[in-house]
C-alpha cells in the first residue's frame, strides 16, 4: 500500500483542462488520483474560469494567460471560446515549457492535456515532452466524434431535419438525431474542431478516459482497432477517491441547504433537476418544465444556475407564488452539491442534460436519468442511457408540460421505472466492481501509472 503511494515520487506531471465546469472537475480528479499515486501535479489553467488553488493545496497550479477579451471570455458560444483559446493560448504555453520544464527540480514525466486543447500536441511534439490526452467526454460520444469523415462522406452530417428518424448505419444504435449538434456563430467551426482534436489525440501517447471497460466496451474495442495507442478507461475518476476526501471542484458555490430539505423527503421520490453548467434554455421552457414538475406532484429540488433562462438573471419568469402553492414540494437552488445530492436515498430521479460527467455521477449512484440533451456530446449519451444502458427514459418530441408530467410518472412510479431502477442499481454494481483490485478501471490504472514512468522524454 505505501509503495503504491510512492510510484510516481519524484516525477511531475503537467496537466491542463479546459476552462469549462465539465472539464475542470475530470482533471482536479485526476490530479487528486495520480497524486495518491506520488507524482507531483501542476494545474495549467487559463486567466478565464481559472480552479481555486485553496482548494488544492497539493498542486501546484500556473496561469497561462488567454488573452481573451471581457466579451470573448464567455461559455456561451463553447466551440468559438475553445478556438480562442487554441490560437491564445500557444505561445505562452510554448514560453512557460521552454523555461520552466527544463530547470524544475523534479523531471516532468508528461503533460496531460485535454482533448480539446489541441493546440498542445504541436507545443509539446518540439520541446519533446510526452503528451497524453484526457478526453473528459465518453467513449462512445467520442467515437462519434472520430467518424465525423465518414458522416459526411455518407451525408448523415450536416444534419438534416427530413432524415432524423433514420438510423445511422455505421453507428448502431443510433440515428440522425441523436449525432451532436453545437449552436456556434461559424456552423464549420465545430466540425473542425472536432476532426481536429481527434487527429491530435491520434497523434499522443495514449488516450485517458473517464469511463469503464463494462460501460462502453463496444465503443473503447472499436478505437483500440482505429487508435495506434494506448487506451486507458480507468473512470469514474470521483469514485476512486476516499468518500468525502475530494476538495469542491466547483467554480460556483454550491448551496448545501438543499441537503436538510432532501433530508424531509420520502426514500427514492425526488426528481433532482440540474442541466450542468453551459446549457441554457427559452423562457417557455422554463415554464413548460416548471408545470410539468408541479403536475407531477413529486418532489423536486431544481438547479436553476443564473443565466440558465435566455435574457434573465435567475428564475424571475417563474409565475409569483409558484413555489409557494406547492407547499415546500419543490426547492431551488444556484448550484447544489451534486455528487453529494446524488447519493441522497430521497433521490429517485435525475432529470438531466447528460453531460458526460452529470451521466456517469447518475450512474454511479444508481439514480434513472430522464433525459433531455441539449448539445454536443449529449444526445449520444442520453441514447446509451435510455436504449443501450437501459438506465433513463429520454423526453420525447417537444418540451411541455404533459409530456413532462407523463415521463416523471414513468420512471417514478410505473413498471417500466422499476425495471430502470434495477438496471441503474445493477450498473452501480459493475462501477464498483471496476474499481475494486483486480478490476478493469484499477488495472487500466495500474498500467496508466507504469506507462507513464516508462516515458522519456
Ligand atoms: C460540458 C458539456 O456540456 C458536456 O456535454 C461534456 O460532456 C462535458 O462538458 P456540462 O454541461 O457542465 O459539461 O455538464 P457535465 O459534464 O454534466 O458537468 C457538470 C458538472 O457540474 C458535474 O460534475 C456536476 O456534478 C457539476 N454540478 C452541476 C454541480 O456540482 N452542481 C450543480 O448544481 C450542477
Amino acid at each position: 500500500m505505501e509503495e503504491e503511494k510512492q510510484r510516481g515520487k519524484g516525477h511531475r506531471l503537467l496537466l491542463m483542462p479546459s476552462p469549462l465546469q465539465g472539464h475542470i472537475t475530470p482533471f482536479l480528479h485526476l490530479g487528486d488520483i495520480l497524486f495518491s499515486k506520488g507524482f507531483s501535479i501542476t494545474i495549467l489553467h487559463t486567466i478565464f474560469n481559472s480552479p481555486n488553488p485553496s482548494s488544492y493545496p497539493h498542486f501546484t497550479f500556473h496561469a497561462i494567460p488567454d488573452g481573451l477579451s471581457e466579451t470573448e471570455a464567455s461559455t456561451l458560444d463553447a466551440v468559438l471560446l475553445t478556438d480562442l483559446i487554441n490560437i491564445r493560448c500557444k505561445h505562452p504555453l510554448k514560453e512557460w515549457l521552454a523555461s520552466s520544464v527544463l530547470s524544475h527540480q523534479e523531471p516532468v514525466s508528461c503533460f496531460i492535456s485535454d482533448a480539446a486543447l489541441h493546440f498542445t500536441q504541436p507545443v509539446c511534439d518540439e520541446l519533446k515532452l510526452p503528451r497524453l490526452v484526457l478526453r473528459t467526454g465518453g467513449a462512445s460520444s467520442f467515437l462519434v466524434f472520430a467518424s465525423f469523415p465518414l458522416l459526411r462522406e455518407k451525408g448523415y452530417l450536416p444534419v438534416q431535419e427530413s432524415r432524423l428518424d433514420e438510423p445511422v448505419v455505421d453507428l448502431p444504435p443510433l440515428k440522425v438525431k441523436d449525432l451532436p449538434k453545437f449552436q456556434s456563430q461559424d456552423p464549420e467551426a465545430f466540425y473542425k474542431l472536432v476532426c481536429r482534436f481527434v487527429e491530435e489525440c491520434k497523434a499522443s501517447s495514449g488516450v485517458i478516459w473517464n469511463t469503464f471497460e463494462e460501460l462502453e466496451s463496444s465503443a473503447l474495442t472499436k478505437l483500440r482497432q482505429d487508435f495506434s495507442i494506448p487506451i486507458y478507461p480507468i473512470g469514474p475518476f470521483h469514485k476512486h477517491l476516499l468518500t468525502g476526501s475530494a476538495s469542491s471542484t466547483s467554480l460556483l458555490t454550491p448551496d448545501k441547504s438543499c441537503m436538510s430539505w432532501l433530508d424531509q423527503q420520502d426514500r427514492n421520490s425526488v426528481v433532482y433537476v440540474s442541466f450542468g453548467s453551459i446549457a441554457a434554455i427559452s423562457e417557455a421552457e422554463f415554464l413548460e418544465i416548471a408545470w410539468g414538475l408541479a403536475n407531477s406532484k413529486q418532489p423536486f429540488l431544481w438547479v436553476i444556475r443564473p443565466g440558465l433562462i435566455h435574457g434573465s438573471e435567475w428564475f424571475e419568469p417563474l409565475p409569483s407564488g409558484f413555489l409557494e402553492n406547492l407547499g415546500g414540494r419543490g426547492y431551488i437552488v444556484k448550484w447544489a452539491p451534486q455528487e453529494q445530492v446524488l447519493s441522497h436515498p430521497a433521490v429517485g430521479a435525475f432529470w438531466t442534460h447528460n453531460g458526460w460527467n452529470s451521466t456517469l455521477e447518475s450512474i454511479c449512484e444508481g439514480v434513472p436519468m430522464i433525459c433531455m440533451p441539449c448539445f454536443a456530446d449529449q444526445k449520444v449519451n442520453a441514447k446509451y442511457a435510455s436504449s443501450v444502458w437501459r438506465v433513463g427514459v429520454q423526453l420525447q418530441n417537444k418540451l411541455d408540460r404533459g409530456e413532462v408530467e407523463k415521463t416523471i410518472k414513468t420512471l417514478m412510479v410505473g413498471d417500466e421505472g422499476n425495471e430502470i431502477r434495477e438496471n441503474a442499481l445493477n450498473l452501480k454494481e459493475k462501477v464498483n466492481v471496476s474499481l475494486k483490485q483486480g478490476g478493469s478501471s484499477y488495472c487500466f490504472l495500474d498500467r496508466l501509472v507504469s506507462d507513464i514512468l516508462s516515458l522519456k522524454s
